[in-house]
């Protein structure tokens, strides 16, 4: 199958669809897909007569010392992949598409990102708003479908949606994961034979100390310190590992019951940030 590389040539494709009387679900990707990915796919398909996805690597989300130039670039070997999902209609934008000249304009973002990967990688959520915007008004989906591997990505722009009127109902899939319980990530391809046995140590730690909470435990700090002092002994440099309230994704330390929260971790194995979480409701 092609891509379309135009914004005239997917909203072509989408309105035909739509005229058909097709409701349109749309997976936003950034390409080198993986079985992650590719369950998004099933799970649009669930709530849609047909599936749209877009394949872009955002510039706008990367900061300059990030691996934007590094990010797997895989377009033949994805659009296969989206074929033989039955994916109706690819989106695979140039940067001069998505960001011909000067942006005058921008949105940011208040507390939802100050902990968890807003608090890390400043500037990276508000990358992700400003692209998912421009593709959310270029495709005009029913549905939006995320992936629970970017937990606060999927709050933020549930924010978005809720706040700025989009006529767009957002689904969440949850995490797939490699047979050894490392979630699936296109960055997964950075780690080498020693590092990616290792890897399944964030989620192992993550199931450990989500089963003491769910059973009640009271310190959770102690907990999750030593869950970080073991990490590191393994060679993993801890970024955050903390349980977070789902709703403002900020840090508590006793979670009361009849409530949901995050246990989510990221950590680097050398050069590469990996990160997971598990969904805690008490
Ligand atoms: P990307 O990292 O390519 O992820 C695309 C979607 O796949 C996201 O919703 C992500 O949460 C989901 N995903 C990734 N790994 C997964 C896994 N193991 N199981 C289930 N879903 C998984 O997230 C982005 O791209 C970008 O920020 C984007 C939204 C496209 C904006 O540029």
């Amino acid at each position: 199958m092609e891509a379309q590389r135009t914004i005239d040539d997917i909203r072509e494709k989408v309105r035909a669809l739509k005229k058909e009387g097709n409701t349109i679900a749309f997976v936003p990707t950034m390409g080198a897909l993986h079985d992650g990915h590719l369950s998004l796919f099933r799970l649009a398909r669930q709530h849609a007569d047909e599936v749209v996805a877009s394949i872009y690597v955002n510039p706008e989300q990367f900061a300059p010392d990030e691996d934007f130039e590094e990010y797997p670039r895989e377009l033949q070997d994805d659009l296969k992949k989206c074929e033989e999902e039955g994916v109706a209609a690819v989106f695979a934008p140039t940067d001069e598409i998505m960001y011909p000249g000067k942006q005058y304009f921008s949105i940011e973002v208040d507390e939802l990102n100050e902990y968890m990967d807003g608090g890390s990688r400043p500037g990276f959520f508000e990358g992700i708003l400003l692209v998912v915007n421009k593709l959310f008004n270029i495709v005009e989906p029913d549905f939006a479908v995320f992936g629970q591997k970017d937990i606060q990505q999927f709050r933020i722009l549930q924010q978005m949606v809720n706040e700025f009127n989009h006529d767009i109902e957002l689904l969440m899939g949850p995490i797939k994961r490699a047979n050894d319980g490392l979630a699936l990530s296109s960055r997964n391809k950075y780690l080498d034979d020693e590092q990616r046995k290792l890897a399944p140590g964030l989620y192992r730690s993550l199931q450990y100390v989500g089963k003491q909470i769910v059973d009640g435990a009271k310190n959770i700090e102690l907990l999750l310190n030593h869950q970080k002092n073991e990490l590191e002994a393994k060679g993993f440099k801890i970024d955050y590992l903390n349980l977070f309230s789902f709703e403002k994704m900020k840090p508590v330390t006793s979670p009361e019951s009849d409530s949901k929260y995050i246990l989510a971790g990221a950590v680097y194995l050398g050069e590469t940030r990996l990160i997971d979480n598990l969904i805690i409701e008490k």
